[in-house]
């Protein structure tokens, strides 16, 4: 306590990796879209923890839900049986299509495709797997494999064997990639890191055509997606279409680490002991989490709350890039994930500090895109205003 800012970012020069470049800011607590940091200074955080508070900070249920499965069982290990995550299961899948029907826990959205990855090898013997530009999949081997974006993947290339990589949204070329070879199709239905790109209408129905043309599986990572985020508790929902393997991460903890993998029944079939596991696999105190999370989403409405206030922002984007088409190149988004893809790649770049300054907490992806993704219940007025205030910082 009682540490100044530069105080910290001394200390902390000594011992950190240097692997991510931080805003000039130290956040002590939060509150609901609130967070302060350590000089008690107040900003409004649209970046949710790169959308993971989905239920904002310090939400009584979660907080108490966590509380009380840390008082009373915190890690047992897959060994045993454990009513958290069977709860958490029969959640899941209650909300995932009817065909996906088994589930696996992991503790980060990369490590939930690693497992995905293993069960497409499984499932279909094969060794080649498809993706698409712009993607965005986690920082592991396995995920760095299927990976769209050269500069996560190209310091590692001598580690990873190659995957195709194909436009996203482009469905021929998805068709001409997509072979008897191909295990498995890796694609977000809205792609989050990679700009907020939204797969364009009839794209993932085509591509699970193909995939079952050619006997490959459908992988959607729905990490970023899920759970509400896009205004349907799954994005899948939008396109009508059903994976043979989902994996859901982020928002589903609500800031307690907790990752999974679903798939189909067939799927599931391939799989034998010891293919996977953990020690953190289906830990209590995430799953507890994670089921605190899905019972206030629920009670909440904040899945078609996420649809009607991320309709709102998308209005206001839109209405602002019609009057500055010079700062604007495209308002991109569902539900609650939205993209103000800038004109200006050095302006973008000074956006968050500058809104930092104006007390608000925005995050930047792709170079120039501002990618709101807020908790899913902010104040819709507190958003409404922080967007003013980002937008003027555009329009200056
Ligand atoms: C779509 C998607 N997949 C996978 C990941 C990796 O998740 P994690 O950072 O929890 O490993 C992310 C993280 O941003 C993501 O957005």
């Amino acid at each position: 306590m009682g540490q100044s800012f530069d105080e910290i970012v001394a200390r902390e020069a000594r011992c950190f990796l240097p692997v991510v470049q931080r805003m000039p800011v130290a956040l002590a607590s939060g509150q609901g879209s609130r967070v302060r940091d350590v000089e008690g200074r107040e900003y409004l955080d649209l970046t949710a923890g790169w959308g993971v508070t989905a239920l904002g900070h310090s939400h009584p249920a979660l907080r108490d839900a966590i509380a009380e499965q840390a008082g009373t069982l915190m890690n047992v290990t897959n060994l045993f049986y454990s009513l958290p995550q069977l709860e958490l299961s029969e959640r899941i899948l209650a909300v995932a299509p009817d065909a996906i029907t088994r589930c696996m826990y992991v503790s980060s959205g990369a490590e939930a495709m690693e497992g995905a990855l293993k069960m497409a090898h499984r499932a279909t013997g094969r060794t080649e797997f498809v993706s698409t530009t712009n993607s965005f999949h986690g920082r592991t081997l396995g995920a760095l494999r299927v990976i769209g974006q050269a500069k996560h993947r190209d310091a590692y290339s001598a580690l990873i064997k190659g995957s195709t990589v194909v436009p996203f949204g482009d469905l021929d070329a998805a068709r001409a990639a997509i072979t008897e070879e191909i295990a498995a199709f890796v694609v977000e239905p809205v792609q989050g890191e990679g700009g907020v790109h939204v797969a364009p209408a009839g794209y993932l129905a085509g591509i699970r055509e193909v995939c079952d043309a050619t006997g490959t599986l459908l992988l959607l990572d729905e990490i970023q997606t899920g759970i509400g985020r896009t205004g349907r508790w799954l994005a899948l929902e939008h396109d009508d279409v059903v994976p043979d393997i989902l994996t859901l991460g982020k928002g589903l903890g609500g800031g307690v680490p907790i990752a999974g993998w679903f798939c189909t029944e067939a799927v599931a079939d391939t799989v034998s002991l010891g293919d996977h596991g953990g020690t953190y696999a289906g830990n209590l105190l995430a799953c507890a989490a994670a089921n605190a999370v899905m019972r206030v989403v629920e009670e909440e409405g904040l899945v078609e709350r996420a649809d009607r206030v991320g309709a709102a922002v998308m209005q206001r984007l839109e209405g602002f890039a019609a009057e500055h088409p010079d700062r604007v190149k495209d308002v991109r988004g569902r539900g609650l994930l939205v993209g103000l893809d800038l004109a200006d790649a050095e302006r973008a770049a000074g956006l968050p500090r500058a809104a930092l300054e104006r007390g608000v907490l925005v995050n930047l992806t792709a170079g120039t895109v501002m990618r709101l993704f807020p908790a899913l219940n902010i104040p819709e007025a507190e958003l409404m205003d922080g967007l003013d205030t980002l937008l003027e910082i555009v329009a200056a």
